[in-house]
């Protein structure tokens, strides 16, 4: 194992009821990059995200984060090292955004409430919502409230971001406020992987894109390549199809 992977990721494989999802996937993501993830519907990249942080218990594989193997016993502190945004948000809606960015500081972390509020303030300002903070999520659009997602999850200080289509459920304008979120936090030199059919996204922001089709990884490369001389024809026909319809 290279030492200096935050994200290893080893022959990981899943099956439902025996249905193969996963067939045995590995990468690795050094500090400060961003690959993102695509590929056709029921490819299983929504499986292998939740595999990493163990939201699915993968079959086979070993899974390490900055060097500590991500196992059962310690779930509860891998997954505080690492942030999960969903397609949905998943935001407490009786909570304020305040209350959604500090409350796993406070439960999880252990932080004194001052300094939870104050990360969270900070992390609401990165978001673009300092004036927000008081609202509960029902007041907000669905962009704001992806944002609150974000800003929950980076006040944790996580070593790795993961990203499953978080702008899917949203309009085109809201849509392209959380990717400029995004596309900031990945020129900061945040650690990501991102699920996501938005190619400008993946083409300004990724090291690396990742073409997932039927459990397995077809093709990888970064994006000028992948876009340009992909070697693989089914990676070609996928992105024709997301430039024609995403
Ligand atoms: N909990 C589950 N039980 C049974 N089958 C599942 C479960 N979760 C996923 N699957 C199956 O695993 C396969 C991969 O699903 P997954 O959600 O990982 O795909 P995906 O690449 O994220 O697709 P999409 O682009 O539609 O989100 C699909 O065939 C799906 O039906
Ligand atoms: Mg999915």
């Amino acid at each position: 194992m290279a030492d200096d992977l935050i994200l290893d990721v080893q022959d990981v494989k899943k099956a439902y009821d025996g249905l193969e999802v996963l067939k045995g996937i590995g990468f690795g993501l050094r500090k400060g990059e961003t690959k993102v993830l695509i590929g056709p519907s029921g490819s299983g990249k929504s499986t292998l995200l939740r595999c990493i942080n163990h939201l699915t218990v993968p079959d086979a594989g070993r899974i390490y984060l900055n060097g500590d193997e991500v196992l059962d016993t310690n779930i509860d502190a891998m997954r505080a090292r690492m942030g999960f945004v969903f397609q949905d948000f998943n935001l407490f809606s009786h909570l304020t955004v305040l209350d959604n960015v500090r409350i796993c500081q406070i439960k999880v972390n252990g932080t004194e409430k001052a300094a939870a509020t104050q990360r969270a303030h900070r992390e609401l300002e990165r978001v673009g919502l300092s004036d927000k903070a008081d609202a509960y999520p029902a007041e907000l659009s669905g962009g704001q409230q992806q944002r609150v997602s974000i800003a929950r999850a980076l006040a944790m200080d996580p070593d790795v971001l993961l990203f499953d289509e978080p702008t899917s459920a949203l309009d085109p304008e809201l849509t392209g406020e959380v990717v400029r979120v995004m596309q900031q936090l990945a020129a900061e030199g945040m650690t990501m992987v991102v699920v996501t059919h938005e190619m400008s996204f993946a083409r300004q922001a990724a090291d690396e894109i990742i073409f997932m089709e039927d459990g397995h990884i077809i093709e990888q490369g970064p994006p000028e390549t992948m876009f340009t001389d992909s070697t693989h024809e089914r990676t070609r026909a996928f992105l024709n199809v997301i430039a024609e319809h995403g």
